[in-house]
């Protein structure tokens, strides 16, 4: 089986090429590399620099023969997205719309898309299964939603099942590769700076949320238990699944103040914190609740404890200091 990862030279796409080829899959990624690293694509894997909304480039791909897409391809600040909106709905819908049309060109029926919490939007509820209200609170949300729901159409009209995957926080690391984004918005990361004395201290954005130690609760999982997700995704469609939806959390949350934690007992050092303002449009919880992809594929994180995902990330971290600048490939 042949599968074209869209987006795989980024954090959790090329772990997930790398699963798929140790169980013996071939992927061939395609990447634009606007946020993601050559470096990190496995050497067997056939590497194409190239944008998901250039139609040529995809029909030259799928020419070779491709069984399934897995779609990891997007920007995802979510600040960003509202300053510049156009940038988010061109780049996430309108992209993911061309890629769909190759597909549709190349009689290509099965695709994992990489969704996100986001599409959940302001809630009270924990944890949040998938039949919550969709009410995204951003541009970037809101580009994800949109390209859900020509999912959902394209399956109604079109030969085309998709499993849509709505990730919480991926943390972690796996094999050589690692988180690494630039701009570094992410908790665990920029913690692991911090103890690295790459930056000076970590900001809290608010201590006084109704929580039990003020700070906000999000669900943190192991990249490699999400990548062992789209695994199972992808041989449920094959074996003729129905469209669906998934969340992947793992149904536990951690504060700001319990990773900060966790971060000083795993690396040893005492983490200089600020206490910042509240960012807008940060819910105080935001939990998912993974039941359904537990009932229906057996999916359970199995590396999501906050020691073994810090531990890992900041491994790699003590390896490689300055992520993937200098480094060769690999
Ligand atoms: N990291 C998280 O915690 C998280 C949480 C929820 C959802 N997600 C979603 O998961 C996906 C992967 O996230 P990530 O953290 O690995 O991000 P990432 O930025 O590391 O990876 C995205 C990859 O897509 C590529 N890309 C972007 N636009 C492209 C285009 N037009 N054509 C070709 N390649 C393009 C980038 O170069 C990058 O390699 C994203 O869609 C993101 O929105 C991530």
């Amino acid at each position: 089986m042949r599968v074209l990862v869209v987006g795989g030279a980024g954090y959790i796409g090329s772990v997930v090429t790398r699963i798929l080829t140790q169980q013996g899959v071939e992927a061939v990624v395609l990447d634009n590399l606007i946020s993601g690293h050559r470096e990190s694509v496995p050497q067997s894997c056939r590497f194409v620099q190239g944008d998901m909304g250039d139609a040529g480039e995809l029909d030259r791909v799928f020419e070779d023969g491709i069984d399934a897409v897995m779609h990891f391809a997007a920007h995802s600040l979510v600040g960003e997205s509202v300053e510049n909106p156009a940038k988010y709905f061109d780049n996430n819908f309108a992209k993911s719309l061309v890629l769909f049309e190759a597909m549709r060109r190349h009689q290509v029926q099965t695709l994992i898309f990489s969704s996100t919490a986001a599409v959940y939007g302001e809630t009270n509820t924990s944890p949040i299964t998938e039949e919550h209200p969709l009410n995204p609170t951003n541009p970037y949300g809101e580009s994800k939603l949109a390209v859900e729901k020509a999912m959902k159409w394209y399956s109604r009209a079109y030969a085309f099942r998709y499993a849509s995957l709505r990730y919480f926080n991926a943390a972690g690391a796996f094999d050589a590769v690692g988180e690494d984004h630039s701009p570094e918005t992410h908790l665990i990361p920029i913690a692991l700076q911090v103890a690295a004395g790459q930056r000076d201290e970590l900001t809290i954005f608010g201590d006084q949320y109704p929580t039990p130690d003020g700070t906000c609760i999000r669900d943190y999982v192991h990249v490699a238990d999400l990548a062992d997700a789209h695994v199972k995704a992808l041989r449920y469609l094959c074996d003729g699944g129905d469209s669906v939806v998934f969340n992947l959390g793992n149904g536990t949350g951690h504060s700001v103040k319990e990773v900060v934690a966790a971060t000083e007992r795993v690396t040893g050092k005492k983490l200089p914190v600020r206490i910042g303002s509240v960012r807008s449009g940060d819910p105080a919880v935001l939990v998912a609740s993974s039941e359904k992809i537990t009932r229906s594929l057996s999916w359970t994180a199995q590396l999501s404890s906050l020691e073994r995902m810090i531990g890992d990330a900041w491994n790699w971290k003590q390896k490689y200091p300055r992520g993937y600048s200098f480094r060769g490939t690999h």
